[in-house]
């Protein structure tokens, strides 16, 4: 699906890799940022950007947004679920709050699948139409001072996975999309090499241009496979 002329909405879109995708497709699409920063969201409608406030841990915010959609933005036909926080401890020897642990999940998970379900039925009047999931490579191995996190992730893989072949006979192509360490606010305390988002946008456009149904890099082309067929291997690389 050619990205010109679309409406898109990007969860997460005002800073790291959503923000940077954003500006990619802005100079030829009509791009609407969600996010829950006022301060960032105001920087956004400065750039010319369209913008919905909304936080992803609550139910009455994502049912406002879905609604303004509706109203205001009935083009929609490009939905990317890229919005995430990972809260960095060991789970075995930290005690974290329940609410704590369902943030997690509710943003990068649970929040986003509600988002997906109220605005399928607008995506579904386009000719084509779009949703791209923003995994991890935790997804598909978990980190061990990520674990919350990495479960989040396995989620929403598996939910991404299940959507595609549930929307198989629709207008609506699925896509999971699995950033490499990318430097961003969210790895600003990791000490790895990073891909910068620029050359992460850079990649990953094309191949959904050309309807891959996952969008990566060539590292996380391989290392699904790593994980499955070797994975004290992958527990070993996510330990370095
Ligand atoms: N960076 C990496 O190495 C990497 C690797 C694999 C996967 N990923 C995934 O890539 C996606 C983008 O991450 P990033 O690295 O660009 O991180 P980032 O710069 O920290 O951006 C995260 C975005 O999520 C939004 N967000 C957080 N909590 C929210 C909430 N409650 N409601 C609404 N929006 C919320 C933030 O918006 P506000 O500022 O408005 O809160 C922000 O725009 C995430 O899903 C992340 O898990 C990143």
């Amino acid at each position: 699906m050619k990205l010109t002329n679309k409406t898109i909405l990007i969860t997460g879109g005002t800073s790291g890799i959503g923000n940077t995708l954003a500006q990619a497709l802005q100079k030829h699409n009509k791009v609407i940022l969600l996010g829950k920063d006022p301060v960032k969201l105001e920087k956004a409608r400065q750039q010319g950007f369209l913008t919905i406030p909304c936080d992803l841990s609550k139910q009455e915010d994502i049912e406002k947004a879905a609604i303004t959609v509706q109203n205001d933005y009935p083009d929609l036909a490009v939905l990317f679920n890229n919005a995430g926080v990972q809260y960095n401890y060991l789970f075995t020897s930290s005690v974290m709050p329940l609410d704590k642990i369902g943030q997690e999940m509710d943003i990068n998970f649970t929040g986003q699948a509600v988002l997906t379900q109220l605005l399928i039925p607008v995506l579904m009047t386009k000719e084509q139409a779009l949703i791209v999931n923003t995994t991890s490579g935790l997804a598909y191995f978990p980190k061990l001072n990520g674990l919350v996190y990495s479960a989040s992730k396995a989620a929403l893989r598996s939910f991404t996975t299940g959507l595609r072949y549930a929307l198989c006979d629709s207008n609506v192509k699925v896509v999971e999309f699995i950033p490499p360490v990318t430097a961003t606010n969210m790895t600003a305390d990791r000490d790895e090499n990073k891909m910068t988002p620029q050359e992460l946008i850079r990649i990953i456009l094309p191949q959904l241009e050309k309807g891959r149904k996952v969008v990566t890099t060539g590292k996380l082309r391989l290392f699904p496979w790593i994980a499955f067929l070797f994975p004290g291997l992958a527990h070993k690389i996510l330990s370095k």
